[in-house]
C-alpha cells in the first residue's frame, strides 16, 4: 500500500543510500545522486548560541542523544536521519564514519558524537568544522525525517577563537538553509528580544516569504515574571506562514539531574496545560506538536515534488544501470552491493510515486 508514510520512509532511505555511496568511493557512479539528495527535503535547526537548538532537535526526536550545554557544544553539522522500523525491533544508531558498528544505546551515541567532533576539531571549543557527522537512528518510536543540527550563530569571537569564526559559522549555516528544499526550524529564546533573533534575521534573508520557515520559541519558562510571549506565538511580532510553536525544553539543572525525555515532555505538557497565558494554545504548543507539524509539512512538500523527484529518480536509475553495465554484472564488494541497493530503492520509489501520480490515494 502506497501510504504517505512509506513514501517519506523511502525518501529517507534513498537519502541515506546516496550519502553512503557518495562517501565510499562510489561518488562517480551516478552524477545525479548529489542532486537527488538535495531534491529531497530536510530540516535544519538554526539560531544563536545556546538558544536551545540541540534541545529542540532532541525533543522532536523524542530521545536523548545530543551533547548539549552552554557555549559552542555543536561544532560540526550533524546530519541526522531517522528511520522508523517495525514495533518490537531494537532501536540503534549507526554512523557513516563507523560502518557496520551498531550503537545500541543513546548514551554511546552521544559519546561518539562528542568524540568524532573532537577528532576533527580538537578538544577546545575554539574550532569548528564544515565536515558533517552523519548519524542514522533506527527506531520504532521516530518519524521518518532528516534533521540537521548546526553550530550556533554568534556575533563575536570569544575565548581566543579566531575572528573568522563568526563568518565561518554564518557561511556554514547559510550553505544549508539557502537550499530551496531545506525546511528551516528557526529557534529563538523567549528571554531575548525577538527583534534581535539571529534565526529570524537569517530566515528572513533566505526565505523572505516564510513558506519554509517554522518559528520556534524556546525558554518560555525563563521569561521575566509578568511578561509573556503571546505577541510572538500568536504571530503579531513577526508573521510567518506557519504557526509559531512555543517550547519548554529541559533546563541545565534538569540535564544535570538526568531528567529523562518522558518526564521532560510531561513537564512541558503540564506547563502549557496549566499556564494562565498559554492555556488556550496548549494543544498547539510543545515539542510533540512541533514534531507532528513538521511531519505533516514534509508530506505536503513531498507530494508537491513528486513529479520533479520522479524525473531525477529515473535519471539516477539510468545512470546506475549504465554504471553496472560498465562494471560488468554481477559485481561484488561493498560498492557493488550499494549500487544494487540504491537501484532497488529507486525502482521502488518510482513504483510508489507512479501510484501516487495515477491518483492512487493512500488507502488506510
Ligand atoms: P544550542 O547551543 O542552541 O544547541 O542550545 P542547547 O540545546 O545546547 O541548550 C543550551 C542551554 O539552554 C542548555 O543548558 C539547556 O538546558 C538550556 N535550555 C534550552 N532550552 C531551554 C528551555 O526551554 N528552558 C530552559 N529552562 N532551559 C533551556
Ligand atoms: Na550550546
Ligand atoms: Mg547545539
Amino acid at each position: 500500500m502506497a501510504t504517505m508514510e512509506s513514501l517519506i520512509g523511502l525518501v529517507n532511505r534513498i537519502q541515506r543510500a546516496c550519502t553512503v555511496l557518495g562517501d565510499h568511493g562510489g561518488g562517480d557512479s551516478g552524477s545525479s545522486l548529489p542532486t537527488l539528495w538535495e531534491a529531497l527535503p530536510s530540516v535544519a535547526v538554526v539560531g544563536g548560541q545556546s538558544s536551545g537548538k540541540s534541545s529542540v532537535l532532541e525533543s522532536v526526536v523524542g530521545r536523548d542523544f545530543l551533547p548539549r550545554g552552554s557555549g559552542i557544544v555543536t561544532r560540526r553539522p550533524l546530519v541526522l536521519q531517522l528511520h522508523k522500523i517495525t514495533e518490537g525491533q531494537p532501536e540503534y544508531g549507526e554512523f557513516l564514519h563507523c560502518p557496520r558498528k551498531k550503537f545500541p544505546d543513546f548514551a554511546s551515541i552521544r559519546k561518539e558524537i562528542s568524540d568524532e567532533t573532537e577528532r576533527m576539531t580538537g578538544k577546545s571549543s575554539k574550532q569548528i568544522s564544515n565536515v558533517p557527522i552523519h548519524l542514522s537512528i533506527y527506531s520504532p518510536n521516530v518519524v521518518d525525517l532528516t534533521l540537521i543540527d548546526l553550530p550556533g550563530m554568534t556575533k563575536v569571537a570569544v575565548d581566543g577563537q579566531p575572528d573568522s569564526i563568526v563568518q565561518d559559522i554564518d557561511n556554514m549555516v547559510r550553505s544549508y538553509v539557502e537550499k530551496p528544499n531545506c525546511i528551516i526550524l528557526a529557534i529563538s529564546p523567549a528571554n531575548q528580544d525577538i527583534a534581535t533573533s539571529d534565526a529570524i534575521k537569517l530566515a528572513r534573508e533566505v526565505d523572505p516569504s516564510g513558506e519554509r520557515t517554522f518559528g520556534v520559541l524556546t525558554k518560555l519558562d525563563l521569561m521575566d515574571q509578568g511578561t509573556n510571549a503571546l505577541d510572538v506565538v500568536e504571530g503579531r511580532s513577526y508573521r510567518l506562514q506557519h504557526p509559531w510553536v512555543g517550547i519548554v525544553n529541559r533546563s541545565q539543572a534538569d540535564i544535570n539531574k538526568n531528567v529523562d525525555m518522558i518526564a521532560a515532555r510531561r513537564k512541558e505538557r503540564d506547563y502549557f496545560a496549566s499556564s494562565p497565558e498559554y492555556g488556550h494554545l496548549a494543544n498547539k504548543m510543545g515539542s510533540e506538536y512541533l514534531a507532528k507539524l513538521l511531519s505533516n509539512h514534509l508530506e505536503v512538500v513531498i507530494r508537491q515534488r513528486i513529479p520533479s523527484i520522479l524525473s531525477l529518480v529515473n535519471k539516477t536509475i539510468d545512470e546506475l544501470e549504465a554504471e553496472l553495465d560498465r562494471l560488468g554484472r554481477p559485481i561484488g564488494g561493498d560498492s557493488g552491493s550499494q549500487l544494487y541497493t540504491i537501484l532497488d530503492m529507486c525502482r521502488a520509489f518510482e513504483r510508489v510515486f507512479k501510484e501516487h501520480l495515477d491518483g492512487g490515494r493512500p488507502g488506510g
